[in-house]
């Protein structure tokens, strides 16, 4: 089967073997497909594709994730826990990008650092699960892994794990990334439209914040008008997709040789990152994402040790490249301060200078006595404080954030100034994944943490 572009360079054959030297390993959270015929079509069609993001963007990428990871920028990563095909739709995609680019300029503002700003976006439609089943009154079925394989819906039709999602996961994709490239580069990006972004969006104290800054940043832009200055600079702005490297049925076949390189790349989104349930050392997701150029991110969880980490850290970084790897560690607001300090202290002896951003979601889910599996803001909160607290001893960058986040008005997510409670998950609950902050929560927390970030110099 062809699974690389024709190229100009030569490629290394070692190369090309080295990338399918995952299937000789243990591969953790695969699907087992109903046919391998349709799974071999479907593979066929998507070495076929075009990429969906460019070897370029993805070395500039890697640039500006060394910079953070020196402390001159900062990473804003967030979106869906679980995109879906249904969601793929224009509102919904703006509202997220909105929510994004609202979040960056109050942690450009209140940090004065670039932010570099990346979707959990256009790509992130496979799940891990802890059960490979689902049983509800007595009915058992393949447990639900997202749209890329399977369908949310309780039935035997909906629940088959069909390889042609995959593609669907492929065209859904280049959609939403289409309309985040037009967003973020036909104009709508632009500073001077910073009010424009909080437009639709309910009235309340996070967004009344954020007009007063936005107002601020207007005088800001009208002196340097008058000054003479020249606003080209600020009509676009680069984001970055990103999602987890799971499947390997989706992202082997969207890995190509660079034609100016002879190098591979993942190019079915910018960033890649392994999930805290396929970090395993001698496991195929980091095989696989060694051998390719993407930047790299790892989850972390309460139980990493530093000597997995260094492990890691000789697999994926052996070259102990700038912008290589991120560490997003997902530790819980109870156990940060204990469990991390250990690793940050280990990695200043590796000669390796990652990126570490934290994913205050993860670590701390809980199930409300409701039924709803949910978070609570404070919890969050205390996470992202606790993440600057060990940076702060330590003396290393807290370089960035990893939020699952809406753009919408969803109630998923316990607290905030709003005060959600159990009841109104009832009402407003939409993710088929974890709960994500909704637009207002996603505020306050930039504003939390861009308070951080000035309090740091
Ligand atoms: C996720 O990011 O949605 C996820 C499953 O995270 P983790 O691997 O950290 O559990
Ligand atoms: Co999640």
């Amino acid at each position: 089967m062809a699974r690389v572009n024709e190229t100009t360079v030569a490629v290394d054959p070692q190369i090309l073997a080295g990338l399918d030297n995952y299937r000789n390993l243990p591969a953790a959270q695969q699907p087992t497909w109903y046919s391998e015929e349709a799974l071999a079509l479907s593979q066929e069609t998507l070495s076929k594709l075009p990429p969906l993001v460019f070897a370029g963007e993805v070395d500039t990428l890697r640039d500006r994730i060394a910079q953070a990871a020196a402390g001159k920028a900062f990473l804003l990563q967030g979106g869906d826990c679980a995109e879906t095909f249904a969601d793929a739709t224009a509102d919904r995609i703006r509202n997220r990008v909105k929510t994004l680019l609202q979040m960056a300029v109050v942690l450009m503002y209140g940090s004065s650092l670039p932010v570099i700003k990346m979707g959990r976006m256009a790509g992130q439609f496979a799940k891990p699960r802890s059960s490979d089943t689902e049983t509800r009154e007595g009915v058992t079925l393949p447990a639900y892994r997202g749209d890329a394989v399977n369908g949310y819906d309780f039935t035997a039709e909906s629940r088959l794990n069909d390889p042609k999602r995959l593609v669907q996961a492929y065209h859904t994709s280049a959609s939403t990334l289409n309309l985040i490239r037009a967003f973020t580069t036909g104009g709508f990006a632009d500073l001077r439209s910073v009010h424009e972004w909080n437009k639709g969006f309910t009235d309340n104290p996070a967004n009344a914040r954020y007009e007063s800054l936005a107002k601020e940043i207007d005088r800001a832009i009208q002196f340097m008008a008058a000054a003479g200055a020249d606003f080209e600079g600020l009509r676009s702005t680069e984001f970055y997709t990103s999602h987890e490297g799971l499947l390997f049925d989706y992202d082997r076949p969207l890995t190509r040789i660079d034609s100016r390189t002879g190098t591979p790349y993942v190019v079915s989104g910018h960033f890649i990152w392994i999930g805290e349930r396929t970090r395993q050392l001698d496991g195929a997701h980091v095989d696989f994402l060694s051998r390719v150029r993407n930047p790299i991110g790892v989850k972390l969880g309460p139980t990493t040790s530093t000597d997995d980490l260094k492990r890691l850290v000789d697999k994926l970084d052996p070259n102990r490249e700038a912008g290589r790897l991120t560490f997003i560690t997902r530790m819980g607001a109870g156990k940060i301060r204990e469990e991390m300090p250990k690793l940050v202290e280990a990695m200043k002896s590796m000669e390796s200078t990652p990126l570490w951003i934290t994913d205050p979601m993860h670590g701390n889910g809980i199930t409300t006595k409701n039924g709803y599996k949910s978070r609570r803001f404070d919890d969050v909160m205390d996470e992202v404080r606790g993440f600057f607290e060990v940076h702060e001893a330590a003396g290393t960058f807290p370089g960035g954030i990893h939020i699952e986040l809406t753009g919408d008005d969803v109630a998923e997510c316990l607290g905030g100034s709003e005060q959600i409670d159990e009841a109104a998950l009832e009402a407003r609950y939409e993710s088929l994944c974890d709960p994500r902050l909704n637009h207002m929560q996603s505020l306050e927390l930039s504003f939390l943490v861009a308070e951080l970030l000035a309090s740091r110099k």
